[in-house]
């Protein structure tokens, strides 16, 4: 896994930013997965402002999310569809056709939901790059501790330690949810590249457990160590337990003397080489 340390959280995002727009102008019809939570809204402001710019366009772009809650409707204010319209799509030229949930209408079984949704990101040709952001205990998506490393989409009941850090999101009237529709784990490393981010002390020991510590579906961010092609950017407070960040601050250094030695950015960062078939 590589492992890139800046600063702070605006250093995250930038950086962050920086790959996503990469992808895009590579493959201007990517397809996205997309995270919600704390941590990649900045990301969001990033892409909208360099979308406002002119430098990217979501014209093209197919996105499926992460996660959304059970039994929550697209217009509540805790919707992760409504989080995603206030945060990036309703700011870009995204067609909302092609943003995707894994959602049940009411009526509707929600077990057979999973296999829908994982029916359309097939449809779609999978998926480009996934963003993901990681729970203090470990987990992806909703993939709480113990969740299978096969998994792909399903229904998943929340562990206790995630409704207690959402409820930091809720205003006082509001019932937090305590199921969701999540992407699996098996889901997320399908994907052809994966971006996980990570900001505060609060995620360090997470980052250590995953980046460093055994695969074990206890953790279950822990599983992209099995995949060929994961960019982790965390702040300095989110390495902080990590033991090898000399090492991953020398990596970086020596990859961006290879890039400035064989090619500028877009197009030419190894990690979206042509050549490694995106
Ligand atoms: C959200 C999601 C979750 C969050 C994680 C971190 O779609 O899938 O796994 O990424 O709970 O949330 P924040 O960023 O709020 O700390």
């Amino acid at each position: 896994m590589e492992v890139i340390i800046v600063k702070d959280a605006d250093e995250v995002a930038v950086t962050a930013a920086d790959i996503c727009c990469d992808m895009l102008t590579i493959r201007p019809n990517a397809t996205l997965g997309l995270a919600t939570g704390s941590t990649p809204i900045r990301l969001y402001e990033q892409l909208v402002s360099r979308y406002r710019a002119g430098d990217i366009s979501f014209a093209k772009v197919a996105t499926f999310n992460l996660d959304e809650y059970l039994g929550v409707g697209s217009d509540s204010p805790l919707s992760y569809r409504r989080f995603m319209n206030e945060h990036l799509f309703d700011h870009t030229d995204i067609d909302f056709v092609n943003t995707h949930f894994p959602t049940c209408a009411p009526g509707s079984d929600p077990r057979l939901m999973g296999p829908e949704y994982e029916d359309k990101i097939q449809r779609r040709g999978g998926i480009d790059l996934q963003v993901l952001g990681i729970g203090a205990n470990g987990h992806i998506g909703f993939n709480e501790p113990g969740s299978s490393l096969g998994s792909c989409t399903r229904i998943k009941t929340l562990a206790q330690r995630t409704v207690n850090d959402n409820n930091r999101l809720l205003s006082e009237n509001q019932i937090q949810p305590d199921m969701a529709l999540t992407m699996g784990i098996g889901t997320i490393l399908n994907a052809r590249r994966i971006l996980m981010l990570a900001t505060g002390e609060s995620k360090a020991r997470a980052i250590a457990r995953a980046v460093e510590g055994a695969v074990t579906a206890m953790c279950p961010a822990s599983a992209l160590q099995m995949h060929a092609y994961v960019r982790i950017v965390v702040d300095e407070a989110a390495a902080k337990e990590l033991m090898q960040t000399e090492y991953y601050r020398w990596v970086r250094k020596k990859n961006e003397s290879i890039t400035a030695e064989h090619g500028g950015r877009a197009g030419e960062d190894p990690w979206f080489h042509p050549s490694l078939r995106i």
